[in-house]
């Protein structure tokens, strides 16, 4: 797996969202993404799962150009996108939402279906409950369980922890965490919870109004005056 992007330019009519942003993730890697709200951080997770089209810049995964290239074809290749606010399918049943996550691989796919179970045995007990009646948590696994249907080689994940509680968002980061360190899978994780989301990253980006304005190792970013005062200080939940 090898994904870039370099000199992302987006806007909205006449608003401009993303101005020069360039980054990477590296095979292996867990990415976070910090930045205030409007910062442009769900723009760059949209335009690289193709729901949004950049004005210049190109997106590179796996040696190959995807820039402009519809999602469907994007999650055929390999990156699938958790959004923010889960976006489950509510009136859908647990299983008919994580089936629905299957659905470029052709054929549905069993053998992941029980992987999927396997990391989230509460999403196995819960196959038949309609996914709207689940709780936020519940949901969320829901969400990222259904990201992993497609068997992505790259997840992005846009504010996982928006709305959990300390307790689950903890064992929500652990999880992720395992996803990384036992199935090797890449991840590039927007987040709120800036001293969270660094723990379980080895490296981060700080957007600001449309552009990155700071990077580096998360041991870097933790210790960083300038993130602390901004970002690391305050609750934001
Ligand atoms: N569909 C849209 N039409 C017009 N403007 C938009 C649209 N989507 C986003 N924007 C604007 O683009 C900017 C970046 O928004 P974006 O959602 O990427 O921010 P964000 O960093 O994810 O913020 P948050 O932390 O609140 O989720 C904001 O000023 C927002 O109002
Ligand atoms: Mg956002």
């Amino acid at each position: 797996m090898n994904f870039s992007v370099n000199d992302l330019h987006v806007s909205y009519g006449g608003i401009t969202a993303l101005s020069g942003v360039s980054c990477e993730v590296q095979e292996g890697e867990v990415v976070c993404l910090l930045g205030a709200n409007g910062a442009g951080k769900s723009t760059l997770l949209k335009s690289i799962s193709g729901l949004v089209k950049p004005k210049s810049g190109t997106i590179t995964f796996d040696n190959t150009d995807i820039t402009n290239n519809p999602p469907y074809k994007i999650v055929s290749m390999g990156i699938t996108h958790s959004p923010e606010g889960r976006k489950v399918f509510a009136t859908l049943s647990v299983e008919e939402n994580l089936v629905m996550g299957s659905y470029v691989l052709k054929k549905y796919d069993h053998e992941q279906l029980e992987f999927v179970y396997n990391i989230f045995p509460r999403l196995k007990e819960r196959r038949g409950q309609m996914a709207g009646t689940l709780s936020g948590g519940e949901q969320q696994m829901l969400a990222i369980g259904r990201a992993l249907m497609s068997k992505p080689k790259l997840l992005l994940l846009d504010e996982p922890s928006l709305g959990l509680s300390p307790l689950v968002s903890k064992e929500l980061f652990a999880l992720i965490k395992m996803l990384n360190s036992e199935y090797k899978l890449s991840i590039l994780i927007v987040e709120q919870n800036a001293g969270a989301a660094l723990k379980l990253s080895h490296r981060g980006y700080v957007l600001d109004v449309g552009k990155i304005v700071m990077s580096g190792s998360s041991k870097e970013l933790l210790a960083s005056p300038t993130l602390k005062e901004s970002y690391l200080g305050k609750a934001h939940h």
